[in-house]
Formats: structure tokens, C-alpha cells, sequence
């Protein structure tokens, strides 16, 4: 079968398309003929040595940890699934890049919904990123109706996402900030309230909330902007820490400060949420495939590639230029 994956941990240069052996499902596994493959910024630290060396079949790793398709085989003890059924999948051991892919089924769940059928490109960008979404919202995150939320990376698959899914879980006022003034126009047709440069939110944010800050801050980033974050917090609101897209050295926070004011800082993360409560992430991809098959939220597919242009789709996510969320297609 195609993939693309890599030998040796690095640059875009170290992706290569391969001819690789169909996997086959083990236990509680089935395989899936994968239509897309959604790419995430998780994929490049992956390729970039930051969860260790390839170690792989054959010394050889393929990226991807969400992918539509239709089930190819079910393994023993793989049930509720059938041969040709569309499915999305979450990996949390990546290898979506690829004709075949295999998965727990716990992380599979059908397009075919009760509120309809996903569609099929579009639910390939939902199995990392909605259950993210719904954590760091919901649960790292605590989110009551009402609450006014600020998404750091308001432009990119999980902001996005983050920002749809406020709305729907009754979120009151929803501010994003961006990287590059460029992305403002497509960041706003999100729904955003306000959308700000990053370099200058804090002020920004309390001019516009009257010195009143928000109630959550979702920061995929860590740093200035983490730092920042915290003053621009209301009394008992919550940082959730998602990410170090920054690459920023540890810093402490002021615990004084965060008791006296009933704040939280949060952590967030997927793959330790499929290893400790596998059954929450199949729960949050089934609820975001229905959102998706009602048009309850949509999934913000922006740019279909074909597999070979995987590198390009790396490219674009690791200079911060892409917007929403990009997919590649194996068919
Ligand atoms: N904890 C978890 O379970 C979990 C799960 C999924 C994703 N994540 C994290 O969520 C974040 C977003 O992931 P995604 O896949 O949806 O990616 P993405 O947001 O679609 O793309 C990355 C975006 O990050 C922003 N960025 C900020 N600083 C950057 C830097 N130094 N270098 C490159 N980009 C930078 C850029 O937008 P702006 O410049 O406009 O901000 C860029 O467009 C990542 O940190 C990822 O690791 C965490």
C-alpha cells in the first residue's frame, strides 16, 4: 500500500512516500481503507524526534492520528462495526498517513449517525481534534454557560474547532488571538466576538472587557503568552495548558495569587486521556460526528491535498500559515 513517513527524525526532507505491507487488525483492532487522512500539528513534532525516534515496522514511522474511511476488516473481539461501513477514527499510535490503517475500536465510531451521515472529508478532521475540543472546554476546562472564553491559535484546527464548540455548549462572549494579521478575516467568519494580534491581546482584551479579563484562556502555546494569560483572568477562571507550540522554557506561576483569586491552571492531553479513559474520547468523537452530520458544527476543512503533498501540508502548519484544518486525501 502508499504511505508517506520517515527513517530518521527531522525536516520536511526526511518525509517520503513508501510501499508499505496492509497492516492487519489485532484483537479489539479493525482496518480501515482510509479516504482522508486530517493533519495535525502533533504530526510534525512527531517527525521532528519530539515523542522519540521512528520505531516502527521495518524501523519506519507513518504520521496521522485521525482518519474517515471504511472498515476493511474487524479483528477478534472488534464488534458494533461491519465490512464497508464509513467510519472516522482516532490513532493515538499514528498511522493515518497511509491506504490502510488500523485502530482500537474504541476510538472508531460510524458516520452513519442518528442525525445522518457525516460527511467524509469533512470527519476525517474530527477524531484528534473534537475530542480535544470538548476536553479542554468541558473538562480540563469547566466551561458554564455564559462564561466568556479567549482561544490562543484562534485560526487553527483545534481553535477553530474550540470556538464552534463554545457556541454550542453555551459559552458567552468567544475572543481569539492569531499570529499574523492575515488570518483575522478567515478567524472572524468563525463567529469570534473579537479576534486580536497576538503581540498586543492582553490590552486589547482589557479594553474590550472593561478590565474584566474572561473566564477560560485555552493556550496551545505556553511563555509570554501562558503569562499573559493569567492577567487577563477573571476570579475563578482557568487556564488550560494544551500545548508548547512555542517551544518556551518552564516558567513558575504565583500560587499566592492563583488561591487568592480561586484560579486554576490547567493541563490537557488526549493521548493520556485514551491510555487512562479510553471510553471518553469514543463518547466525545460520537457526539462531534453527530454535531457534524446535523450541521450543529461544522468541521472547517480548508484545503484538500493528495497524500503526496503531505510535505506541503507539514510545511504549511509548521510556518503558522495554515488556517482551519487540512486534509489529505488517499483516493
Ligand atoms: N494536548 C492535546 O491533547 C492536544 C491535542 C491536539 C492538539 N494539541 C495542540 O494544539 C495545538 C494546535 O494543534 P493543531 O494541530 O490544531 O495545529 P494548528 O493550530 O492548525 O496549526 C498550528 C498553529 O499554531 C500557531 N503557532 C503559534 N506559535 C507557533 C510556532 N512557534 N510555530 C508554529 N506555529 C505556531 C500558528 O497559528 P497562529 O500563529 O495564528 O497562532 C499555526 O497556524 C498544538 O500545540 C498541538 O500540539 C494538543
Amino acid at each position: 500500500m502508499r504511505a508517506v513517513g520517515f527513517r530518521t527524525n527531522g525536516g520536511l526532507e526526511v518525509l517520503e512516500e513508501l510501499d508499505r505491507p496492509e497492516p492487519v487488525p489485532g484483537p479489539g483492532q479493525v482496518s480501515i481503507r482510509v479516504a482522508f487522512a486530517g493533519v495535525n500539528f502533533a504530526e510534525i513534532q512527531h517527525r521532528r524526534g519530539e515523542f522519540g525516534p521512528p520505531d516502527g515496522l521495518g524501523g519506519v514511522d507513518v504520521p496521522g492520528l485521525e482518519v474517515s474511511g471504511t472498515i476493511a476488516a474487524l479483528g477478534t473481539g472488534a464488534s458494533g462495526l461491519e465490512a464497508g461501513e464509513p467510519v472516522a477514527a482516532f490513532l493515538p499510535g499514528f498511522g493515518g498517513y497511509a491506504e490502510v490503517a488500523t485502530a482500537d475500536v474504541r476510538f472508531v465510531r460510524s458516520l452513519r449517525t442518528e442525525a445522518g451521515e457525516a460527511d467524509m472529508a469533512q470527519a476525517a478532521g474530527i477524531p484528534c481534534v473534537f475530542p480535544t475540543a470538548f476536553g479542554v472546554l468541558k473538562d480540563a476546562g469547566r466551561l458554564r454557560m455564559g462564561d466568556d472564553v479567549l482561544i490562543h491559535s484562534a485560526a487553527g484546527g483545534v481553535g477553530s474547532a474550540a470556538a464552534r464548540l463554545a457556541r454550542e455548549l453555551g459559552a458567552g462572549r468567544v475572543y481569539g488571538t492569531v499570529g499574523s494579521a492575515e488570518k483575522i478575516p478567515y478567524a472572524a467568519q468563525l463567529g469570534y466576538d473579537n479576534v486580536f494580534p497576538r503581540e498586543a491581546f492582553a490590552e486589547r482584551l482589557a479594553e474590550v472587557t472593561h478590565g474584566r479579563g474572561v473566564d477560560l484562556v485555552l493556550d496551545p502555546i505556553g511563555g509570554p503568552v501562558r503569562e499573559q494569560s493569567l492577567r487577563v483572568l477573571a476570579p475563578f477562571g482557568r487556564v488550560v495548558a494544551y500545548g508548547d507550540l512555542g517551544r518556551h522554557d518552564q516558567w513558575s506561576a504565583s500560587v499566592w495569587d492563583l488561591w487568592k483569586s480561586n484560579q486554576t491552571i490547567a493541563g490537557f492531553n488526549l493521548g493520556d486521556v485514551a491510555r487512562r479513559a479510553p471510553e471518553r474520547v469514543g463518547e466525545y468523537l460520537g457526539k462531534a460526528l453527530r454535531f457534524l452530520a446535523s450541521g450543529r458544527v461544522q468541521a472547517g476543512v480548508t484545503q484538500i491535498l493528495p497524500l503526496a503533498e503531505a510535505t506541503k501540508a507539514h510545511e504549511l502548519l509548521e510556518t503558522g500559515a495554515g488556517q482551519g484544518k487540512l486534509v489529505l486525501s488517499l483516493t
